[in-house]
């Protein structure tokens, strides 16, 4: 069976970069909104992942800063920074992948859901310029609320006759990359060796760990695998909450984003069975977008794999999530035609 790896890539890879990029072919990867708390350390991640040749860093401000200082490095990737709108189509023309965290974050007390307003508009004018000036990219979408800025993404790239569902994903990553974490630490088994699929979507009960296929196998009690369900769909929450104020999960974030991005950059590269759970639209089940494995190829997403089966518990679940995120991935398909 395959499971969601959100696997690291290896320590060495630094260390191998003269061997990787002899033989590794030209990526370029554009972060927009990399001057923020998510967008620096993940410009930090991506300029020492030996796969990127060019590394565009966009914002709306501060990007020359992060960009003279990640351009030191001295790893393979060239590095070049961009600012302001007029710019946008440089940092884009060209590239193989997009990561988007751009947009604002949550203070304690709000949802996802809340940053709607803004973060909307900012998604669907930069992916309006992703369908102008590099329409075959990969997109990995980070900015939320996820369940609804995909479903704009797919509509303004529908609209502007570039649209390729192998090619938009929602990263859902960092939720994998929390449910092996608490997983671990529950069943006592090395957390490296720790697979966990989570599926449904990337807000509160529509994040659905799947603990039933977890591996290593361990006896865990029908009340730790729901205290362990709570604690990965809040996890974002749980940071929040900690930094009281000063935004959500950055470090962690870049950290997913970054596996996520390898993952992508190996499909493409031809890397046989490269498998991540991902928010991609979908047939699994009855929502046209849903997360679930995916195993990524050439082209992006060669098959979007199904649930596997699923404990009561989880099939429970799975019809509980599905009335918020048809919402949500609706309030962003109305969002993205009416304006
Ligand atoms: P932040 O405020 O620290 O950084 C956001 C950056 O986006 C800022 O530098 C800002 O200048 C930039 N920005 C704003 N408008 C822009 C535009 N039009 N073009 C380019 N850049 C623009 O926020 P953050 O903590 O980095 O979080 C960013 C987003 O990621 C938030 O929406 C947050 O909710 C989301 N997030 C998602 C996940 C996930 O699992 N998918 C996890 C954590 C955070
Ligand atoms: C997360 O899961 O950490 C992100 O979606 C940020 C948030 O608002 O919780």
């Amino acid at each position: 069976r395959r499971s969601c790896s959100a696997t690291p890539p290896s320590a060495s890879h630094v260390m191998r970069r003269g061997f990787a990029s002899d033989s590794a072919p030209e990526r370029k990867v554009a972060v927009l909104g990399a001057a923020g708390g998510i967008g620096q350390p993940l410009a930090l991640l991506m300029k020492l992942n030996p796969l990127v040749s060019k590394l565009a860093l966009y914002d709306i401000a501060g990007t020359p800063g992060v960009a003279a200082d990640v351009s030191h490095i001295n790893t393979r990737s060239e590095v070049a920074g961009f600012m302001g709108e007029d710019q946008l189509g440089q940092a884009l023309e060209g590239s193989d992948i997009v990561i988007i965290p751009a947009g604002v974050p949550r203070k304690p007390g709000m949802t996802r859901d809340d940053l709607f307003n803004i973060n909307a508009g900012i998604v669907k004018s930069l992916c309006t310029a992703i369908s102008k000036y590099c329409p075959s990219a990969l997109v990995n979408m980070i900015s939320n609320p996820v369940n609804s800025t995909v479903p704009i993404a797919a509509e303004v790239f529908k609209k502007a006759g570039t649209y390729n569902e192998k090619k938009l994903f929602g990263v859902t990553t960092l939720d994998v990359v929390r449910a092996k974490t608490f997983y671990a630490g529950k069943a006592k088994v090395n957390v490296a060796e720790v697979n966990v699929p989570v599926v449904g979507g990337h807000a509160g009960i529509t994040i659905l760990p799947l603990f039933s296929q977890a591996t290593p196998r361990a006896n865990l009690s029908d009340e730790e695998i729901k205290a362990l369900t709570k604690r990965t769909q809040d996890g974002g929450t749980e940071v929040v909450e900690a930094k009281a104020g000063k935004g959500s999960a950055t470090l962690s974030m870049a950290y997913a984003g970054a596996i996520f991005a390898d993952a992508c950059l190996k499909g493409l590269n031809g890397v046989p069975d490269v498998v991540e759970c991902s928010f991609v639209q979908s047939t699994v089940t009855e929502l046209p977008f849903f997360a679930s494995k995916v195993r990524l190829g050439k082209n992006g997403v060669e098959e979007v794999l199904g649930l596997g089966p699923l404990s009561d518990f989880e099939q429970q679940g799975l019809e509980a999530l599905k009335p918020e995120l048809k919402s949500s991935i609706e309030k962003g398909i109305t969002f993205a035609n009416q304006s």
